[in-house]
């Protein structure tokens, strides 16, 4: 392997090594894909104070997420068909992020299915859950995730349909890959991957598969969610779904003020501040832009993290200045995993921890509860108090 230096240099590598229609998956967004290319650049538009002749040592980048201690103010983020980007995603990833002490997300999309996470990791994790109609699958999705120990339920409120992603639909995206002339032609360029998962009895929706009723084909993500989801959705049903799982909640993909007041006073343990990665509502604020001002909305009365856009230690910094309390990242571990197995997500994790470290200290501070919006210069048009 390279020198890994930053999370693009695994991006590269990810490139490479993993099948056009699963790269193209995580590296998309919606319609025109404005939201996603915004929430990545508008990172750019923030400026650091540089602080000098301050004394720097004995720094930490340690602090609380949920109330359970993390090694730095970041989760991995549920992300579908993960264990399409390498053979058992689901549990190297887990792994990996036990190992650095920050938590894991399974999504309900994943391939390894909860059981099986479980079974090969020694860490609890958090379960991600989307707003589905079938309230005897809700109901069973979540009691097996207590059976398995999952310490938080991450409730995703921004997909009651799908956002169109152009690529997917062109690509015939589908777990386990459906094998046409141009699928068989780009796998066999994927020699590594396509061994690994050969290896592996992995490669259906776990979760779902022979647990969900009336699916017609569940491997496809476009058809599945047409059919299962809950296009009705308000705050009561949010309401009932936080109650059946009656646990910590973490309700993510929340970018307005007045709803995450709602979500506040529903008694969420957690907010994410989220557009879906961009995935969703195209043309949405990125999501960057309006952490401050949810965080002047509730950050009193709930934990406000960020999610979108992501890829650096910097870019982390920066959601924490803005009064974000944690943040999750998707794609820049997914990069690390397809780049390199559990090792390229913790190579991502090494990256993204050193980039905090190193620059929170040039702004001159030590912890983590001492980043406040004072380091950073921020233009107008983020709601800055
Ligand atoms: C699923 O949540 C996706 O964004 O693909």
């Amino acid at each position: 392997m390279p020198v890994i230096t930053c999370i693009e240099d695994l991006k590269q590598i990810y490139k490479r090594r993993v099948p056009k229609m699963f790269y193209d998956y995580a590296e998309t967004g919606s319609w025109t894909e404005q939201t996603f290319l915004e929430n990545t650049s508008d990172f750019q538009e923030l400026h650091f104070r540089q602080k000098i002749a301050v004394n720097m040592e004995g720094r930490s980048t340690q602090t609380t997420m949920i109330g359970q201690d993390v090694t730095m103010p970041v989760a991995l983020a549920p992300v579908g068909l993960t264990g399409m980007q390498c053979a058992d995603g689901e549990i190297k990833a887990a792994r990996a992020a036990a190992k650095f002490g920050i938590p894991y997300t399974l999504s309900t999309m994943s391939i390894c299915s909860i059981e099986d996470v479980a079974a090969h990791t020694d860490h609890p994790f958090w379960f991600q859950v989307y707003t589905l109609k079938d309230d005897d699958f809700m109901r069973r999705l979540m009691e097996r995730a207590k059976a398995a120990n999952c310490s938080a339920l991450v409730i995703t409120v921004d997909l009651q349909m799908l956002g169109q992603r152009h690529k997917d639909l062109k690509n015939g995206l589908s777990a386990p890959p459906k094998l046409t002339i141009k699928s068989i032609a780009d796998m066999m360029t994927k020699v590594s991957w396509g061994l690994e998962m050969l290896g592996t009895k992995r490669r259906f929706f776990g979760n779902i598969v022979g647990h969900a009723k009336g699916v017609s084909d569940a491997s496809s993500l476009s058809s599945w969610t047409a059919e299962a989801f809950d296009q009705s959705l308000d705050w009561k049903r949010i309401g009932q779904l936080m109650e059946m799982w009656d646990g910590k909640v973490i309700l993510k993909g929340i970018l307005d003020a007045e709803d995450a007041k709602k979500a506040a006073d529903l008694g969420a343990d957690a907010i994410v501040v989220s557009n879906h990665g961009g995935r969703q509502l195209d043309g949405a604020s990125s999501s960057i832009r309006m952490l401050s001002h949810i965080v002047d909305a509730v950050g009193h009365k709930t934990e406000v993290m960020f999610d979108s856009g992501i890829r650096s230690g910097q870019d982390v910094l920066k959601a924490i200045a803005l009064g974000a309390k944690g943040t999750m990242i998707g794609r820049a571990y997914t990069y690390g995993l397809g780049a390199n197995g559990e090792q390229g997500v913790t190579d991502a994790l090494k990256v993204i921890h050193k980039e905090l470290d190193t620059t929170m200290g040039l702004c001159g501070r030590t912890r983590i509860s001492d980043i406040n919006q004072d380091i950073l210069i921020v233009p107008d048009g983020f709601h800055r108090k």
